[in-house]
């Protein structure tokens, strides 16, 4: 493996790779005859020398990032990783385990770091298994949830499939709840009329009055409510559902209280937000996704469930050829995926790296910073926060003296997209109450309050130059 310098290459490579992560560079759009070059290549016929494909990966690939390297990076909910994970997935790359069952390392590793999620958030006990992201996750889960409903009322769902003429199942989630809840429940044969959207509150909660009243009604109307699927943090404004009285509720009525975690959960490690979060001791399960804030390399998510024997029923399903080895149960009695990458040591090795007091530090500094933009657009003239900032997403809006709501509405899309193709700092828009909105979301570990500044100076230029146009 030597004789053809492979391990000089690596070096190359792992250069190429620091030179990226310390070059923290922004989104730069490809060049239109670069991108068919990409996009249409032919496979060469002949193989090609390691080192010519390390080249072309320099000068025709990592030049033209995504962005989210940059501290200047505030769009969806995407942070940069964390070298000690990139480093992570190269040597899980090397040991290439199918991590699924067995008396190897990788099996132990993501055991513990499994453990490990589920104690920072508190969620405790039960059993779980890293997945490729809060999407998976959170499929897993309302699996499970479904298993255990038509278990309750004595059918066979793994069996049946949904064919059997029973009540048919429904599931709650705020308006502002992840579309992956929604993707979930048409994929576990609910179809998306199941999935009943609950208004929120003037602080874009799951609003508990109009769900309880939601549940009766449809109860009444023959369905067969099985699971509320609320928000440890949206995606558009961080919003907390009220997690003490969902629990409670969820108590009351039989149902299964399942939490999107994804992006908010790891904020339990903040003393302020924490008592928002206890209730996630008391939920069925959790999607977490380490990708996010802890800066884990995607992809890796984590799915959490409190009966593991039951999410075990939901999914087991061994092979003859799979039987007679040890370490069963293996994670393919947990979830959909037989063979498995190993996701675990990028992260086991990232949250060793920050310690609990790393990974607390990383999320109070960030809702600090939300809190500075806050602040700052606050005091502006024109500016507007239209959301309570709970996390790190701050939404906004920009409005210049003089234009009418309509002017105001068609400046926020136009605002994102000269910011994007201005270079200087990356920030998207959304939709809030069905008025556009700016969103920026803060999760690079480097963003100083300087960004935020710039932030704010970026915005209102490309404002300025849109009026003047
Ligand atoms: C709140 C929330 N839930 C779920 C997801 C989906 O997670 P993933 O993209 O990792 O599948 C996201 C992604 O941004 C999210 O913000």
């Amino acid at each position: 493996m030597d004789g053809d310098g492979l391990r000089q290459l690596g070096h190359r490579a792992v250069d190429l790779a620091f030179d990226h992560l310390e070059g923290r560079p922004g989104y730069r759009s490809v060049p239109p005859e670069l991108r068919r070059l990409l996009q249409d290549a032919p496979l060469p016929e002949a193989g090609q020398p390691v080192a010519d494909i390390l080249e072309r990966v320099a000068t025709q690939v990592l030049p033209y990032p995504m962005g989210n390297a940059s501290p200047r990076f505030f769009a969806w909910v995407n942070s940069p990783p964390a070298p000690v994970g990139v480093l992570g997935d190269l040597l899980a790359a090397a040991m290439n385990p199918a991590c699924t069952f067995g008396d190897h390392a990788d099996v132990y590793v993501e055991r513990c770091a499994v453990r490990w999620l589920s104690e920072l958030v508190g969620f405790g006990g039960g059993t779980g298994l890293l997945t490729s992201g809060g999407s998976m996750a959170s499929l897993t889960c309302i699996a499970a949830a479904r298993h255990r409903a038509a278990r309750q009322d004595g059918w066979d769902v793994r069996a049946d499939g949904l064919q059997g003429g029973h009540a048919p199942l429904s599931l709650y989630v705020s308006e502002d709840g992840h579309n992956c809840l929604r993707k979930a429940a048409e994929l576990l044969g609910l179809g998306s009329r199941a999935v009943r959207l609950v208004p929120m509150d003037g602080e874009f909660r799951m609003d508990v009055g109009a769900l309880a009243a939601m549940l009766a009604a449809d109860r009444a109307a023959g369905w067969r409510p099985f699971c509320v699927a609320a928000s440890a943090g949206t995606t558009n404004t961080g919003a907390i559902d009220p997690l003490d009285e969902l629990v409670d509720l969820c108590a009351a009525e039989g149902l299964w209280l399942h939490v999107d975690g994804a992006y908010g959960a790891f904020a339990a490690l903040d003393p302020e937000v924490a008592p928002r979060l206890a209730a996630l001791g008391r939920a069925d399960s959790l999607a977490l996704d380490p990708h996010k804030w802890l800066q884990v390399p995607l992809e890796c998510g984590c799915a959490l469930v409190r009966d593991a024997e039951l999410l075990r029923a939901a999914f087991t399903m061994v092979p003859p050829y799979l039987r007679d080895v040890e370490g069963r149960p293996g994670f393919d009695e947990y979830g959909f995926q037989q063979t498995r990458g190993f996701r675990a040591l990028k992260l086991w090795m990232g949250l060793q790296e920050a310690g609990r007091s790393g990974c607390a530090e990383m999320v109070m500094r960030h809702r600090r910073l939300a809190r500075h933009l806050e602040g700052l657009l606050g005091s502006a003239p024109d500016f507007e926060v239209v959301a309570p900032v709970t996390l790190s997403v701050v939404c906004f809006r920009h409005a210049p003296a003089g234009l009418d709501a309509g002017a105001v509405d068609d400046l926020q899309r136009a605002v994102a997209s000269a910011v994007q193709a201005g270079g200087e700092a990356y920030l998207t828009s959304s939709v809030l109450g069905g008025r556009p909105v700016l969103r920026a979301c803060i999760l690079h570990r480097d963003t100083s309050e300087d960004d935020i500044a710039a932030l704010v100076d970026v915005v209102r230029r490309a404002g300025r130059a849109l009026a003047s146009a």
